[in-house]
């Protein structure tokens, strides 16, 4: 199904986001035919030197082209690049963008939904949302808004309460780019449409459970954002952490919103709050020196932490979580370690036979991604002899299409299509907050490390004893 004509608010037109994600996924959603048959992309900015229409096309087309997945060339960009208009929106001044929204919607003969995106930082959400609410543009609204949604549990109670004086909940769509992703998406089929993991998914079973995502990239120009933001809010609380709830959650009594969204709750319900001393904050050498960036800067670019989920089935299962900037990979792998077999029958001197070599299940959620399972073999020979072996699947051995949609692209359409599935809802971005709230208030002070390395040396080894970072080959 496509969604009803729409007209699209991108507020952050010309910001690093849109540049990188929105604008390329909106293009690549228009040339798949997923886009609804009438549509309009309204870019809109504070700046107060504002674009012509024609700039903010020619923005669109270096965007598409710098960061795309096809050119922007061709019908299909002409007529993309027609349904591109700009109107600036000083919140004191809404009236260019009234009536740049105004004219989006007669060209579509009047009958549009309107969906507005807030790629903007959290500071200027609650005068864009008043902006909204005190003209008519919010009235049969949705609304997206980018993560992170706060800096702790008073501010996101906050603008959840100035958010919801305007939109009611079924139509706010907190955005999380890693639950759009295919490969998270897939965790819920390997769980629940099988027979095979689902019995062992749990404290009985699984000793310890790993997200991981080392980032090889730095800055990238973002010290503004990053400045303010860190590596805690910027991946921890939002990505890995709502991951975690697709990892641990019940099985929901079905794949809608509510459901899945409940028992996605009831896991940050259960976190307990997390102890600074079960948490490494790092920041890689020369951060400091970054453009844009104070000489005393506090700002972590590494964050290692140990997380409990106090609940029935994993009381007692550490999860770690990691995730920094200027690593020494960039890879985005979930791992869940095997408690031991009860008896040991095998020799254990032999080299192989190691302990990080038993039982775990891998799921690398890169694009495109893959799962093994990973168990010791007998090695062919007179001897007993046990190696690591591997059980994999990969999307191109059973599928032969390819992963059609990037995370932006599948959530600007659920967005569309008014499907809240794979979004944040109020209450479990609170129960996030609140646990963690010791951190927050008593951070411990960020370790250096050197870029190209895993972090400071604390969280390779004694934060996550007597386990260990288990990182396999790119699969
Ligand atoms: C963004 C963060 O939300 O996610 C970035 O702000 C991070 O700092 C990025 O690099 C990672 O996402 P992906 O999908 O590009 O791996």
């Amino acid at each position: 199904t496509r969604p009803d004509n729409h007209v699209i608010v991108l507020f952050g037109a010309t910001g690093d986001l849109a540049k990188r994600k929105l604008l390329p996924g909106l293009f690549h959603l228009a040339r798949a035919g997923l886009l609804p048959d009438g549509y309009r992309i309204v870019g809109s900015s504070t700046a107060r030197s504002a674009l012509s229409d024609d700039a903010f096309r020619k923005h669109a087309h270096d965007a598409v082209a710098t960061f795309g997945r096809s050119q922007p060339s061709g019908p299909e960009w002409e007529s993309f690049e027609e349904s591109l208009s700009f109107g600036a929106a000083q919140p004191e001044d809404p009236g260019p963008l009234l009536a740049a929204v105004r004219s989006a919607e007669d060209s579509l003969g009047g009958q549009a939904r309107r969906l507005f995106h807030l790629a903007v930082p959290p500071s200027a959400f609650g005068s864009m949302i008043g902006m909204l609410g005190d003209t008519d543009l919010a009235e049969n609204a949705k609304v997206i808004v980018e993560k992170p949604f706060g800096t702790d549990l008073a501010s996101a109670r906050a603008l959840n309460k100035t958010i919801h004086a305007v939109f009611d909940e079924s139509r706010v769509f907190r955005i999380d780019h890693f639950l759009g992703k295919e490969s998270v998406d897939n965790i819920l089929a390997l769980r629940f449409a099988n027979g095979l993991f689902e019995p062992i998914w749990n404290r009985d079973h699984i000793s310890h459970v790993q997200i991981d995502v080392p980032e090889t990239l730095g800055l990238e120009g973002r010290a503004g954002f990053y400045e303010r933001t860190g590596a805690f809010r910027d991946m921890i609380v939002t990505h890995l952490i709502q991951v975690l709830g697709i990892v641990a959650m019940e099985p929901p009594v079905s794949l809608g919103a509510q459901a899945l969204r409940d028992e996605k709750a009831k896991v940050f319900e259960a976190l307990r709050p997390i102890e600074p001393a079960h948490v490494v904050r790092g920041q890689y050498e020369g951060y400091r020196d970054e453009p844009g960036v104070t000489p005393d800067s506090q700002t972590e670019t590494f964050a290692a932490l140990r997380l409990e989920v106090d609940n029935w089935r994993w009381a007692g299962v550490p999860f770690h979580l990691r995730s920094g900037k200027n690593l020494a990979q960039h890879r985005e792998v979930i791992t869940l370690g095997l408690r031991e077999p009860p008896l040991r029958m095998f020799r254990t001197d032999l080299p192989h036979h190691e302990k990080n070599t038993g039982n775990k299940i891998v799921i690398d959620f890169g694009d495109p991604g893959w799962i093994a399972a990973c168990f010791l073999a007998k090695e062919p020979g007179p001897t007993m002899r046990l190696a690591p072996a591997t059980m994999t699947f990969r999307y191109a051995d059973s599928f032969c299409q390819k992963h059609e949609l990037e995370g932006y692209e599948r959530l600007l359409l659920d967005a569309m299509l008014g499907d809240q599935s794979l979004f944040t809802r109020s209450d479990e971005i609170e129960h996030i907050w609140a646990a963690s709230t010791p951190l927050l208030e008593n951070p411990p002070p960020p370790q250096p490390y050197a870029a190209g390395s895993w972090g400071p040396d604390p969280a390779v080894s004694d934060l996550i004893a007597p386990h260990q970072w288990h990182l396999p080959d790119a699969g």
